[in-house]
């Protein structure tokens, strides 16, 4: 099948209309939101959902996303309503938030993975939601790379995992985010963070109270568990390159960099010319969102490189730091040293 590539910052018309006709006939389109790009699928109609998890050699236990443009949208997708989901739906979406409800019967078992429950996710990018509302449907949408590599940033990305695979991705240019949405569970009270994301724990905390830490955002589930969330018992994020996690100050680090053969630093701003060997940036030592907007591009340029060995500088766990954390302590296989 060919690939078509429409821009929607140039052809903006164009790019909803071929978008929305695709959709409404069961097709799977890559489309760009604030955190990163989807695979998007009619999530009303099970043979179009299917065709994503083809698309991307998606194991079918693992749930997807469903996409939303308005909150009235939301009633018919879930059994009910909880109160604190209301708190959340008001003050914060159109955001990178996704947050999980005992679904209704509209949900098919493909779209939830056969769970009881769905999640939903009401995106910030105008894009999004233009592309949402041209279709007129709720768009079910993993992110858009194969299964196994990191969440695509732009549209050359999804090309160069989906090309030949989907018939149409609507270029948005770069994902201002750069990691995938928080997703946090209502169907238990507290409410359950499984994925840390653009909305911090510390914000949602601060609107509704309690919210448990589920074990899988900072620590590698142990061999058999159930996961909370199917999506974080497969590997993820995961360049070639051997990472480790190095937690120390810069002095000691470069120290250690420059004490083996053939290793590649993964730093902060302004920490490449300090060191001798070779080295890739992500962001702002202070500021988790530059860290988050770089993050995965990063990791695919360690692969560009052909690094082997990398030592990636620590980044804080608080903030939208909790959110990088949780993706570079994934593509470290969870190494950590502690200098
Ligand atoms: O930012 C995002 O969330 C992007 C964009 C495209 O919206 N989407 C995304 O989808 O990251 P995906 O499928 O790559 O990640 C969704 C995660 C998976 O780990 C999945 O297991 C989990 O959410 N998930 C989805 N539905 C769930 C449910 N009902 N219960 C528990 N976890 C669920
Ligand atoms: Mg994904």
């Amino acid at each position: 099948m060919e690939t078509v590539v429409i821009n929607i910052t140039t052809e903006y018309e164009k790019a909803l209309e071929e978008s929305a006709k695709l959709l409404q006939n069961g097709e799977v389109v890559g489309f760009p939101t604030e955190t990163v790009y989807g695979l998007a699928a009619n999530a009303f109609d099970e043979e179009a959902v299917k065709k994503i998890f083809i698309a991307k050699g998606r194991p079918s236990d693992n749930p997807l996303i469903v996409h939303i443009a308005k909150l009235e949208d939301l009633a018919p997708l879930v059994e009910e309503i909880p109160e604190k989901v209301k708190v959340m739906a008001n003050k914060f979406w159109p955001a990178p938030l996704t947050m999980i409800m005992k679904k209704s019967e509209r949900i098919s078992n493909v779209v939830s993975g056969n769970l009881d429950t769905v999640a939903i996710r009401m995106p910030k990018s105008d894009y999004a939601r233009a592309i949402i509302e041209a279709c007129g449907l709720p768009l079910a949408a993993p992110s858009a790379n194969l299964s196994g590599s990191p969440s695509p940033t732009n549209a050359k990305y999804v090309f160069q995992d989906m090309d030949g695979r989907i018939p149409l991705i609507i270029d948005g240019g770069n994902c201002e985010i750069g990691v995938e949405s928080t997703v946090i569970s209502f169907s238990e009270d507290p409410p359950r963070l499984l994925r840390p994301g653009g909305v911090t724990l510390e914000e949602m905390t601060e609107l509704i109270g309690e919210i448990v830490v589920d074990d899988a955002v900072l620590n590698k589930l142990e061999e058999g568990a159930v996961a909370a969330s199917p999506g974080m018992k497969y590997k993820h994020y995961a360049p070639s390159a051997d990472i480790t996690i190095i937690k120390s100050d810069f002095e000691t680090f470069k120290n250690l960099c420059e004490s083996e053969e053939d290793i590649t630093a993964l730093v902060f701003d302004g920490e490449c010319d300090k060191l001798s060997c070779k080295s890739v940036t992500y962001g702002e030592e202070k500021d988790g969102f530059s860290q988050s907007a770089r993050l995965f591009d990063a990791l695919r340029e360690l692969d560009e490189m052909g690094a082997k060995k990398v030592y990636a500088r620590c980044p804080e766990t608080k903030g939208m730091g909790l959110a990088v954390y949780n993706r570079l302590i994934r593509a470290a296989g969870f190494k950590i040293k502690v200098i």
